[in-house]
């Protein structure tokens, strides 16, 4: 199994960079290949809007390091996306990825049916570090989480590290955090669907 690995905070060697990693060495134990991607090592730019992806190509037009992040995602069977809770939100690094995702909706998306270019049923792992505890910033992970299914992938596959301060090495530890990574990639590498506890999120006009 291949999987492409988007590491989205600006610390290389973070709290959701070292869960993403945990994961990531447990799978690879199991006989996966992972393509990192680290976004703050990588030089892009957002979506310009230009629209070319729903007019003349299936694809994104601009020609930047995200455009290989961009390849693997569509051609990769499970991914993984990992980023900080920054301003309530993921990091600017991770958005701009984000919305260059929107070259992976077909033309009339906003019909909100049959929305996406992306083969169904791809496998997502979202790995989300916070200092904020576990009741604040779920609305976070509900709204990619919907984002992930509108795209068509399976039930996100959630690793979420809270009540992590500002420290970039309090996930390594914790180890019911580091076991959950190992035991999420057991459970990806051995086909069992998700058993992370996502509250939907409810989008007007889009069916998941
Ligand atoms: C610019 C910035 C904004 C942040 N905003 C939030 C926030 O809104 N909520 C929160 O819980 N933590 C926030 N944090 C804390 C990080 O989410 C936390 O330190 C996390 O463990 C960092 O993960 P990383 O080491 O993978 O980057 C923020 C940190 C920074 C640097």
């Amino acid at each position: 199994m291949k999987i492409a690995a988007v590491l989205g905070s600006p610390r290389l060697k973070g709290n959701s960079a070292t869960l993403a990693e945990e994961f990531l060495r447990e799978a690879e134990r199991l006989g996966a290949e992972g393509e990192r991607f680290r976004l703050q090592t990588m030089k892009y730019g957002g979506c310009t809007g230009c629209n070319t992806c729903k007019t003349k190509t299936e694809c994104c037009v601009l020609k930047d390091d995200l455009s290989r992040a961009l390849e693997a995602i569509r051609e990769t069977e499970t991914v993984l996306i990992a980023a900080p809770v920054y301003a309530f939100d993921i990091p600017a690094q991770l958005k701009a990825l984000m919305d260059r995702w929107y070259s992976f909706f077909k033309p009339y998306y906003y019909r909100g049916k049959d929305v996406s270019r992306l083969a169904p049923g791809k496998k997502i792992i979202f790995v989300i570090a916070q200092r904020a505890p576990e009741g604040t910033f779920m609305d976070v992970v509900q709204r990619y989480d919907f984002m992930f299914k509108l795209f068509g992938f399976q039930p996100t596959y959630l690793i979420r590290g809270c009540n992590l301060g500002d420290d970039p090495e309090a996930a390594a530890r914790r180890p019911d955090l580091m076991e959950l990574a190992r035991k999420t990639a057991r459970q990806v590498m051995a086909g069992e669907p998700s058993t992370s506890e996502i509250p939907s999120y409810v989008v007007r006009g889009f069916q998941v």
